[in-house]
């Protein structure tokens, strides 16, 4: 057998060691971004933070947690009771101060919306706001083909998920380049940015993915002029958003708290564009990337046809919403809210 020639050797010698330095320099600066610590919002940002969605679910927790950590808030929601509830109980446990704005984020880009967003310029107006959490998120209709619902549940939903989480950013944005500060936190999800596909969820995980798109875009966009845009993208947590009737299908280890997931996510804050905050989606998101797209694919297509067939099984009214709607008459997403059956998606991640 002929030699292998010295140069041929020592080319994919050095190849290889710049591969494996290339490899570790990535890791070294993964793990210094694991073990930094967190920063102090209210001194490197200011002293407000605006959130939306704070009623329930993560944004609850969010905002106590910023609260916790001596941060102002403007509480953003729709339901002025609910508003209410939170900004007392924010008030009675912490020592900050709060402001609520009424904004119905599926009222996007319509007269009431216009209106909502002008309350909520007139209320961020003179504050020192450092931090703003675009955090409302609806999933609803939940598993379901996208033909089987009328085109208005996926309107509102675009609209929530991503016209009003554009608004509002752009409404916060100013007062933001003029101090020359602040964080912004998209909250995306890992259907959008870590897993292959989302099959039956599709218009909720690909408005996902523009908030990580707009956030990566938006981070080179105002980082000179020290505004930090990120993405933070979780897998499950136990929230309104994930069904009771399909929370015996997901492994209990990955499925977090709203309090224990929310630590982590402001502790990530100002902390790289997109990121997984906790640890356990972190490992759950590599295990998968572990098998091939197509061997996901049909995995995920399954469970979410079984989800699919749960509250099909469980909520026969549907059916009939499904058969109107194809005529256009019925709006599916309105008639969960009327029934107060559905007030959940089947699941999210
Ligand atoms: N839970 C998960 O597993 C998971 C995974 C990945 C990403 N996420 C994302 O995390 C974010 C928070 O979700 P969550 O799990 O905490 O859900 P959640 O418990 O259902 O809370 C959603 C929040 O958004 C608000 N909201 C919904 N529709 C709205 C509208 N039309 N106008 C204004 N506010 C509205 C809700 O207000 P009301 O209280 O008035 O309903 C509530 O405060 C979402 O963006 C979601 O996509 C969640």
């Amino acid at each position: 057998m002929a030699a292998v020639p010295a140069w041929l050797l020592s080319s994919l010698a050095s190849l290889g060691a710049l591969y494996v330095s290339a490899v570790a320099i990535r890791f070294l600066s993964y793990l210094a971004l694991i073990l930094r610590r967190p920063k102090d919002l209210r001194c490197r940002y200011g002293s407000w933070a605006v959130i939306t969605g704070p009623t329930a679910g993560i944004g609850r927790s969010m905002s106590l947690e910023l609260a916790r950590r001596g941060l102002n808030l403007v509480l953003v929601g729709r339901d002025p009771a609910k508003l209410r509830d939170i900004s007392e109980t924010i008030s009675s446990t912490h020592a900050v101060q709060t402001r609520t704005v009424l904004f119905d984020f599926s009222l996007a880009s319509t007269p009431q919306g216009e209106k909502a967003v002008r309350r909520l310029r007139e209320a961020v107006e003179g504050l020192d706001v450092g931090v703003l959490v675009n955090n409302a998120g609806v999933a609803k209709p939940g598993a379901v083909y996208l033909h089987e619902v009328a085109v208005e549940a996926w309107v509102r939903m675009i609209r929530v998920n991503l016209w009003a989480l554009t608004e509002v950013t752009a409404a916060v944005l100013p007062g933001m380049v003029e101090r020359g500060k602040g964080a912004i936190v998209n909250i995306g999800s890992g259907s959008g940015s870590l897993l292959p596909s989302y099959p039956l969820y599709s218009v909720y995980s690909a408005t996902k993915r523009y908030a990580a798109g707009f956030s990566r875009s938006l981070a080179v966009e105002y980082r000179r002029k020290g505004i930090d845009v990120q993405c933070q993208v979780p897998l499950l947590v136990e929230t309104n958003m994930v069904s009771n009737d399909v929370k015996g299908s997901f492994v209990p280890q990955f499925v977090l708290a709203p309090d224990a997931y929310a630590r982590d996510a402001v502790g990530w804050i100002g902390h790289g564009t997109l990121c997984v905050p906790s640890v356990a989606h972190r490992f759950q998101a590599w295990t998968i990337s572990l098998s091939p797209d197509f061997g996901y694919d049909a995995h995920i297509l399954n469970k979410h046809l079984q989800h699919r067939d749960i509250f099909r099984r469980l909520r026969p009214w549907r059916k009939n919403s499904q058969g109107n709607s194809r005529n256009g008459s019925v709006d599916v997403a309105t008639q969960q809210d009327k029934s107060g059956v559905c007030s959940e998606a089947p699941t999210s991640g």
